[in-house]
């Protein structure tokens, strides 16, 4: 772990298989004062973790579906080898961890900018995003995990050029280059996703800086990582976890529907548990619960279906850490990290749109109605019993959002963000889903999809 001088651990599996694997904290390492655990869900302990909770925190490390099965295959590793996983791609992961073979040289930390990277030119980075855009495995030149399905590459970026920048030694990457899979699946999801995080910016939620590019001919949504930290030619990792690691969720089970089929109760699943024991594990549970209720209305509103256990996070934050004031520290000094991956999956008719979490007792979208939205009310209130005018007062917020939503995805196309053409499918779900809330909840907000033409620059003359 970046800062940690030596192992945190040491994580044993079979070779060639998955089971069992364990993970024992090193002695050294626990006896380091301000030592810090893995995740919530692997606490301090001398004794050896066996494979449920180890599999929870370092399956969530690795890449997911075709991606991991393409990385794992080209490496000639069993896809389910999640020991053998990581010790090929685990230089750089999610967080602050490494994850390396026993007897490797450590991976680098912190990376130096002017030492530990190699400057990438222009046809080398349109080489490299066109073998992800096409699908194919970057072999042995990436050492890099980062988890989820869209088809991705991480890469270092000088803050000064904005060249971007391949790490030796496993130095930490600093950004996420989502790209646009070339093969017609998802089309136009850079823009979609690029316009989605600006409507939750301009809605008030902090979320990660994202950047639209062409590169070679592929688009490319370039994300600055939440858990980098650059101080002049200085990378350092920062200790993040995601919300299914913090519960001890498998992978597989980040979906409500199938952690309920799978018999994980209510206190790991849904946003029971995100409000609940996960909104809990932070230094501020209050504020972090008014951010998570307040983004599940806006993934609503935007028609983001995919917001599940590994689209949210807590991060480490090391200069709160060390204030005074983290004496009275709840947790172990985590904030809820900025949002990330928000898309309208709405835009693709093809995508199943089963809610990713339940709003109440829904599960599709237009099957959310009042005492739906009040049982999520009731929800950032784990344990307790509020009245109904604190509930009732959800609906406002709810407003508020549904009313700003057409104007500010209007300011983003404004403003260049994505043109009026790309913000069209977007729109027209959002617009679809104010209609729901004025027939279900008696409101009048406007949600003519084709306002904008009134206003002159609209779809046909861009
Ligand atoms: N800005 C970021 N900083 C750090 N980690 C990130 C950031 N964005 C995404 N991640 C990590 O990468 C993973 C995959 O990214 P995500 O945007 O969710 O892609 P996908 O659409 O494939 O799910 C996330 O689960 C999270 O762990
Ligand atoms: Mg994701």
């Amino acid at each position: 772990m970046d800062g940690a001088p030596g192992r945190v651990g040491i994580l044993l599996g079979q070779p060639g298989g998955s089971f069992p694997a364990s993970f024992t904290y090193d002695p050294e390492y626990l006896a380091r004062p301000g030592a810090v655990p893995l995740s919530a869900s692997l606490p301090l302990r001398s004794a050896p973790y066996d494979d449920a909770g180890v599999r929870a925190f370092f399956d969530n490390l690795l890449p997911e579906g075709e991606r991991r099965r393409t990385e794992a295959l080209a490496r000639r590793i069993d896809p389910a080898d999640l020991v053998g996983l990581l010790g090929a791609l685990g230089a750089d992961c999610p967080g602050a961890v490494s994850v390396l073979p026993e007897g490797a040289a450590p991976a680098k930390m912190p990376g130096r900018l002017g030492a530990d990277y190699e400057a990438l030119d222009e046809d080398r980075l349109a080489a490299l995003v066109g073998e992800v855009a096409a699908g194919r495995p970057l072999g042995g030149r990436a050492r890099f995990s980062v988890a989820g399905v869209q088809r991705k590459l991480a890469l270092a970026r000088d803050p000064a050029t904005g060249r971007f920048l391949l790490p030796r030694d496993g130095a930490p990457t600093t950004h996420i280059l989502k790209v646009e899979a070339q093969d017609g699946e998802h089309r136009g999801i850079v823009a979609n996703e690029a316009l989605c995080l600006d409507v939750f910016r301009r809605l008030g939620l902090p979320v990660v800086h994202a950047e639209r590019m062409v590169i070679g001919v592929i688009q490319v949504l370039v994300v600055a990582r939440y858990d980098r930290a650059v101080h002049d030619d200085l990378v350092a990792r920062l200790h993040q976890e995601d919300a299914a690691q913090a519960l001890g969720v498998p992978r597989e089970l980040k979906y409500e529907d199938d952690a309920e089929q799978a018999g994980v109760g209510p206190e790991r699943r849904g946003f029971a548990a995100l409000l609940g024991r996960f909104a809990g594990l932070t230094r501020g549970p209050g504020d972090a619960r008014l951010n998570l209720v307040h983004a599940a209305h806006a993934n609503w509103l935007l028609g983001n279906a995919d917001a599940h256990l590994k689209n949210f996070a807590l991060l480490h934050d090391e200069a709160r850490a060390d204030s005074p004031a983290a004496d009275q520290a709840i947790g172990f000094g985590f904030d809820l990290a900025p949002f990330y991956d928000v898309v309208c999956t709405g835009a693709y008719p093809g995508v199943d749109q089963t809610l990713a979490m339940r709003i109440g007792r829904a599960s599709q979208w237009d099957a959310v109605e009042r005492a739906d939205w009040l049982l999520l009310a009731a929800q950032m209130f784990p344990g307790r019993r509020v009245g109904a005018g604190v509930l009732a007062r959800q609906l406002d917020w709810l407003r508020d959002s549904a009313v700003a939503v057409l104007p500010e995805i209007d300011a983003a196309v404004a403003d260049g963000v994505v043109t009026a053409i790309e913000a069209k499918p977007v729109r027209d779900v959002a617009g679809a889903r104010l209609r729901h809330l004025n027939r279900t909840l008696g409101w009048s907000i406007p949600a003519d999809t084709d306002a904008l033409v009134h206003r002159g620059g609209g779809w046909a003359m861009s």
